[in-house]
């Protein structure tokens, strides 16, 4: 058995944990700790602590995948409800599609009897009114009728991070998961989804071979496709070690376009482990757990 998540994961990592020693389901266990991670309000990119859109509104994005059936469910953009990761699980369990956006999303966690989580927080609001007026220079800035793509490559990421919580995790039955849950970049434009939602991008698994997980800058996973480059190379019977050097291989390939950081997570099937940083400033940690360790541990990544 093994758990491996990001740095955020700090408020539910210890509960995964202890479900997972209790024998519980891997996705039921990791999405437990997930949901943990969302309420949390110090954690800033994700669920109710996390940052607002352009306009001011929350969108969310969260996806699991299943890695004995290789089904995934996944949804983005939603306005209504931070705990995504949930919803995600019953998409993937109540449906014949992978992934719902926007409107279809929303309506489909009411439907599934998920309640408005309120979710834009005072504090972040507050921020975000106070960076509009500073670009716009007006004391009441009002977007309704302006173009936000100019404003989009003018404003940045107030912590400067682009992070999520994602948790890969191998059960006691061998069985392989991995999830994601994340409010996306500050600021971006309406609409704007990352990879947590997009299997390949932000994760995959696959209980024959390992899962992956990514954070940070989304564009570059989802032109890399470095979730599942990784599961795939070992399909191919490259080690964790090499598959994890090829995905990062084809990530400082990437040319044009939004470059910024990425932060790898990957498992194989025998609890190996592996995250490397890949160009993002300071010390990138993460949370690690298997079977035999006391409590689950604080590690820092490997830095490329
Ligand atoms: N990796 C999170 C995002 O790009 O939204």
């Amino acid at each position: 058995m093994i758990v491996l998540s990001n740095s955020e994961a700090w408020p539910g990592i210890d509960e995964t944990a202890t479900m997972l020693d209790d024998g519980a389901n891997g996705l039921d266990a990791i999405i437990h700790g997930i949901e943990k991670v969302e309420a949390e309000p110090r954690i800033r990119s994700v669920g109710y602590g996390g940052w607002p859109n352009l306009l001011g509104e929350m969108e969310f994005d969260g996806a699991v995948m299943d890695g004995d059936s290789r089904l995934t469910g996944a949804v983005g953009a939603v306005k209504d409800h931070f705990h995504v990761t949930r919803i995600a699980r019953k998409v993937m369990e109540q449906l014949n599609h992978e992934i719902l956006v926007g409107e279809g999303a929303t309506r489909f966690a009411y439907e599934m009897g998920f309640r408005c989580d309120n979710p834009l927080l005072d504090d972040s609001k507050a921020v975000w009114w106070k960076k509009l007026q500073e670009i716009t220079g007006e004391a009441s800035p009002d977007l309704s009728s302006c173009d936000l793509a100019p404003l989009n490559t003018m404003i940045t990421d107030p912590e400067k991070v682009r992070d999520t919580t994602v948790f890969l995790t191998k059960d006691s039955n061998d069985s392989i998961y991995s999830a994601t849950s994340t409010s996306g970049w500050a600021w971006k434009y309406p609409g704007r989804l990352g990879d947590s939602p997009i299997a390949g991008a932000g994760f995959y698994a696959d209980s024959r071979y390992g899962a992956a997980a990514c954070t940070h800058t989304g564009e570059m996973t989802i032109r890399a496709n470095t979730s599942y480059s990784i599961v795939m190379a070992m399909r191919l019977g490259y080690s964790l070690q090499q598959a994890v050097d090829l995905a990062i291989a084809e990530l400082v390939s990437l040319k044009g376009g939004f470059l910024g950081g990425v932060v790898i997570h990957a498992i194989d099937n025998k609890d190996n482990h592996r995250v490397v940083n890949v160009g993002c400033e300071g010390d990138i940690k993460y949370w690690l757990y298997k079977s035999g360790m006391e409590k689950p541990q604080e590690c820092i990544a490997e830095k490329y």
